[in-house]
């Protein structure tokens, strides 16, 4: 993540690169998605639509909107993921979420570039884009409580990790159930359900 903004055409080689993790930790994100009834998706950040890939291939027939600032990522996740029933909309992050109610809103390595007042706020919006019982996965890199476990290339003003702490926190506050069910040195994935 040594770049400011992404460039499609080496986004997977970089990431292959710079965060060895990168493919494990696509899978954790979808292992977390298991157990919930999911017709509907929303994912947060979709870049390349790797994230997307894991997921709708744990969920036959689930439909998904995929967010991005970035155009032309996008571009590349609409050939990436071919057929599958993806809508792509180009929006920030901290604008008014597709209407829901969505099943399962998942996001990974995104997040982390919004600041910690804005990641609380996300995931108070994100609570109310899911139908009660419903799921959000978060996987992304973090302040690790070691800090030998920093291993992820960051950029000051660009990459802006959280403690899982304070994350947990804010997805506490926002009324979700959550924890963390998977981590790697400074990568985690937490599990956070919205109660019925
Ligand atoms: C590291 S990529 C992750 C993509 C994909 N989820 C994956 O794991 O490969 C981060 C993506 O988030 C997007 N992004 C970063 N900040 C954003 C924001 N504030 N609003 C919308 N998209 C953002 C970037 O454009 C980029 O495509």
């Amino acid at each position: 993540m040594s770049q400011f903004g992404f460039d499609s055409a080496t986004y997977l080689d970089l990431m292959r690169a710079e965060v060895p993790a990168y493919g494990r930790l696509q899978e954790a994100v979808a292992d977390a998605t298991e157990g919930v009834h999911v017709t509907s998706v929303l994912d947060l950040g979709t870049g390349t639509g790797e994230t997307l890939a894991a997921v709708l291939g744990r969920h036959g027939g689930a439909v998904a909107v995929g967010i991005d600032k970035n155009e032309a990522m996008l571009d590349a996740a609409r050939e990436r993921l071919g057929a599958l029933p993806v809508e792509f909309v180009v929006a920030q992050l901290s604008d008014p979420l597709p209407a829901g109610p969505f099943d399962l809103v998942v996001s990974a390595l995104a997040v982390h570039h919004l600041e910690g007042s804005d990641k609380a706020a996300l995931f108070a919006r994100v609570a109310e884009a899911l139908r009660p019982g419903g799921r959000f996965v978060l996987g992304d890199v973090v302040i690790p409580r070691n800090p030998a476990d920093a291993v992820t290339p960051l950029v000051g003003g660009h990459d802006r990790p959280s403690t899982l702490a304070d994350q947990l926190g804010w997805l506490a506050e926002a009324g979700f159930a959550a924890a963390a069910v998977w981590a790697e040195r400074d990568l985690v994935v937490v599990r956070a359900d919205r109660p019925d």
